[in-house]
């Protein structure tokens, strides 16, 4: 019988509470920083990889759309890798699917990659640990090599391609946190997380905050073990606002927020103070990242909702990392 080099896995996008924002390496994807994140059961891709021989060429499609250029030559990098490892030189048909919107601050090329590394490895019937796959998904996107871990963890910068990739922090029922993301602008964003590392070490605020982070990790970490949601969340936000710092102090300097993104900072302000418990985080986009307790998230997501600026919400837990499927796409 044909061996059929076929395997399909699907994947969350994860929210990172301390931020991966420039590359050492930028070839290998390798962080500045330590990042710490949680990933999202509401915002999930699925991917089906095929290898075959009777292909001439990578056929890639993102949500019913075939993918071409950059875009596709980012996915056949990964391919490559995964081709090269096993020893297996066929072309590949490569369909995924997101069920939420594409490139609007919800990183969906953390669950791409991570989808796609998973899925393609083991099509060629490579048998890949944890870290060896954080560390392949992490050479497609960098953020990607966090959605390969359940629940909540660590990426470590290490010092080279096999010391750099996430780690568990805490199993996804250890803290009942939720992120209620408010989507402010589903159109896609004009300059994506890629060309902002590339601009990071331009601010002149980059190298305070390199110095500072570990200290701030620290006391997230405390906080966060503590269950202390509330020295959680203030270090949650002054992190999403470093970020942003550093994005618009950068040459040229990149604005990543919209009017929407403003009037949900503002309201977050009001709801804590009227005694709703809840804090934002912001990535590369507009959307505002809703971090509360699991048993706020539907007053939460109520209370955004009656924001003119938010078209929807989307309410996640942590939840299980990269995982194999049967049921595959085609
Ligand atoms: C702001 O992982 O999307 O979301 O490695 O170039 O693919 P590449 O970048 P990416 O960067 C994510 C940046 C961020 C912060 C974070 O998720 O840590």
């Amino acid at each position: 019988m044909k061996r059929l080099f076929k395997a399909t896995a699907v994947s969350p996008a994860n929210i990172a509470f301390i931020k991966y924002w420039g590359k050492k390496d930028p070839l290998l994807n390798i962080p500045f920083n330590n990042s710490i994140s949680m990933n999202l059961s509401n915002c999930l891709t699925t991917t089906t990889v095929e290898f075959n021989s009777n292909l001439s060429d990578d056929l890639i499609s993102v949500d019913e759309k075939e993918i071409s250029d950059s875009k596709k030559d980012r996915v056949t990098g990964l391919l490559d890798l995964v081709r090269k490892r096993s020893g297996i030189d066929l072309k590949a048909k490569v369909v995924s699917r997101n069920n939420f919107p594409q490139r609007a601050g919800i990183a969906s090329s953390a669950s791409g990659f991570s989808a796609l590394a998973l899925s393609a490895s083991n099509a060629l019937g490579l048998n890949l640990t944890k870290k060896e796959l954080s560390i392949l998904a992490r050479r497609g996107s960098g953020s990607a090599c966090r959605s390969m871990i359940d629940g909540y963890c660590e990426w470590k910068t290490g010092d080279g391609d096999n010391s750099s990739y996430a780690a568990q922090m805490a199993k996804p029922d250890y803290w009942h946190l939720a992120d209620v993301v408010a989507i402010t602008n589903k159109e896609e964003k004009k300059i994506g997380s890629t060309e902002g590392h590339e601009l990071a070490a331009t601010s002149p605020y980059f190298r305070r905050r390199l110095t500072r982070l570990p200290q701030k990790i620290k006391r997230i970490k405390e906080a966060f073990f503590a269950k202390d949601f509330l020295a959680f969340g203030k270090l949650l936000e002054e992190e999403a606002v470093d970020l942003h710092l550093m994005a618009m102090s950068s040459t040229p300097p990149v604005f990543y927020w919209n009017q929407g993104t403003m009037e949900i900072i503002h309201a977050v302000q009001k709801w804590r103070k009227n005694g709703l418990p809840v804090y934002f985080t912001i990535d590369a986009g507009p959307n505002v990242h809703l971090i509360c307790l699991r048993k706020d998230a539907e007053k939460v997501a109520k209370e955004a909702k009656k924001l003119e600026s938010v078209s929807f919400t989307i309410i996640n837990e942590p939840c299980q990392g990269t995982h194999l499927k049967d049921k595959h796409l085609f």
